[in-house]
């Protein structure tokens, strides 16, 4: 690109010559912000391009003569983290770890990198938002190997660089890429060209001095903070960092991987001395499950792994045009589909009530497994009569719902049973399953299963 300026949206990362009040790329109003290249420039393809193509024309090499170095994964400690990673951090990889502000991922990051230096790796923690002072007092907190890890104060790219090419550690964490600036582009720190450009500077010398960099993102709650989506073609692996800030649960699942499945979510749970590793989160998300009105136990999946929810819903009479329609965990699109569907097949129309549904513990399931378990809560809670379970367990159940009130087969549905039969909910209620399952009781339409499952309050209930 030539010098002088062009103009960078900052929601969608539009970049035009010249400004205007309104994106081309988003269609959102004044967001296009000056970004200035120096006249100086950038080693690589940018200086190529420079010399106006006096250079030879590089030359493409066949895959099979490309050397690949089997070079192992470095292992972070944290099997959670490691296993959403796909085995671990891949030497020279770009991973960017998102999350909301207090999410905890200066923790994740902080430990990880403790434990890779205990193991005798040669790590490096950047800090541009907080003191070392501050880096240290949490370190305090996670234990002996944290404090182990050399850290550096640093919002200036030109000086990160500086310190990567002379100490080459095997995984750098930048704590956070919307602190860092460069000296080469006018623009806050945070904005998208600085984002990028800073991101593009560390990358390129990473991939070249072989270290892992993690940059550390904020995003906010709906995830459309400019700063770090834009980065998500630029890294290998996007992991986002998801939980309510006020629960203790959090969950981590990659958004996009190249060295690995993007469907492994790894749990935690904030504690006193950092992140513990939730190994068995169904156990816990179980044991709180209740079986009041509203309420029911969704077998869903988290990657290859089967995970035991509870959804729980609130529906209230209203006078409100449009009434509230309120999702957490959930998408709110399915939700206003299944509570459609309900209306016409077989379940309560909701047009005069506020809805809310929750799916209990701070977890986000993003499957559509997760429709059943939403329409018999919806529908329990409009009857204000708890769901009829096996002998007074809370009833548990999956499955997608079409949009013509069938109950569509989701993936897996021998290892949901599985998983609650372990946790004593048998009989689950599902979409049929091609082989018989054991413990499965198959509905075709989502009438049916409702039907079903409203038998109203049971023996032990109404002696209650
Ligand atoms: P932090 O990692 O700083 O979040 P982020 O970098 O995503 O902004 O941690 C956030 C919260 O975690 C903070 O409010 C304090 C809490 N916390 C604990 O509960 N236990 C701990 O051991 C630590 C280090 C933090
Ligand atoms: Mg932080």
């Amino acid at each position: 690109m030539s010098t002088g300026s062009h103009f960078v949206c900052q929601e969608c990362g539009h970049s035009a010559l010249a400004w205007t009040g309104r994106c081309p790329g988003c269609g959102e109003w004044n967001t296009l912000v000056e970004a200035k290249r120096s006249a100086k420039p950038r080693r690589g393809g940018s200086a190529r391009a420079a010399a106006g193509g006096a250079e030879p024309a590089p030359k493409p090499v066949p895959l099979r003569d490309v050397r690949a170095p089997d070079v192992g994964r470095l292992l972070t400690g944290i099997s959670e983290l490691d296993r959403v990673l796909g085995g671990g951090v891949v030497p020279g990889s770009v991973v960017l770890l998102g999350g909301s502000p207090g999410i905890g991922k200066s923790t994740l990051t902080g430990m990880a990198l403790g434990n890779l230096a205990d193991a005798g790796g040669k790590v490096l923690y950047v800090s541009g938002e907080e003191s070392a002072a501050q880096v240290r007092l949490r370190a305090e907190r996670l234990g002996d190997a944290s404090l182990a890890v050399p850290v550096l104060a640093e919002t200036s790219v030109e000086a990160v660089l500086a310190a990567l090419e002379a100490e080459r550690p095997a995984v750098c964490v930048i704590d956070s890429v919307q602190t860092l600036h460069t000296e080469g582009m006018t623009g806050a720190p945070g904005s998208v060209g600085q984002v990028r450009e800073a991101a593009g500077q560390i990358t390129e010398v990473g991939k070249r001095i072989g270290t892992a960099v993690i940059l550390v993102g904020h995003v906010t709650k709906d995830g459309s903070v400019a700063g770090p989506r834009v980065l998500e073609h630029l890294v290998d692996c996007v992991l986002l960092f998801e939980g309510e800030r006020e629960r203790s649960f959090r969950t981590l699942r990659a958004l996009k991987n190249r060295f690995g499945a993007t469907s492994e979510v790894g749990v935690f749970e904030m504690r006193s001395g950092g992140l513990v590793e939730v190994a068995d989160p169904s156990a816990r998300f179980v044991g709180e499950a209740s079986d009041a009105p509203g309420s029911c136990v969704l077998c869903a999946m988290e990657g290859t792994r089967p995970l035991l929810v509870e959804v729980q819903a609130l529906v209230a009479p209203t006078e409100i045009v449009p009434p509230r329609r309120v999702a957490t965990g959930i998408d709110r699109n399915r939700l206003a589909m299944v509570i459609a569907v309900l209306a016409r097949h077989g379940g309560p129309s909701l047009a005069a009530a506020d809805v809310f549904v929750n799916v209990a513990g701070g977890v986000r399931v993003d499957e559509p497994g997760a429709d059943l378990a939403v329409a018999l809560a919806l529908a329990s809670a409009h009857r204000g009569q708890t769901l009829a379970g096996t002998q007074g367990r809370p009833l548990a159940c999956f499955g997608e719902v079409g949009l013509t009130g069938e109950l569509r087969f989701v993936a897996h549905p021998e290892r949901r049973v599985a998983e609650a039969i372990k946790f004593g909910l048998g009989r689950v209620i599902g979409p049929e399953a091609g082989e018989a399952s054991q413990g499965l009781a198959p509905h075709r339409t989502l009438r049916s299963a409702l039907r079903a499952t409203a038998a109203g309050p049971r023996p032990a209930a109404r002696a209650a």
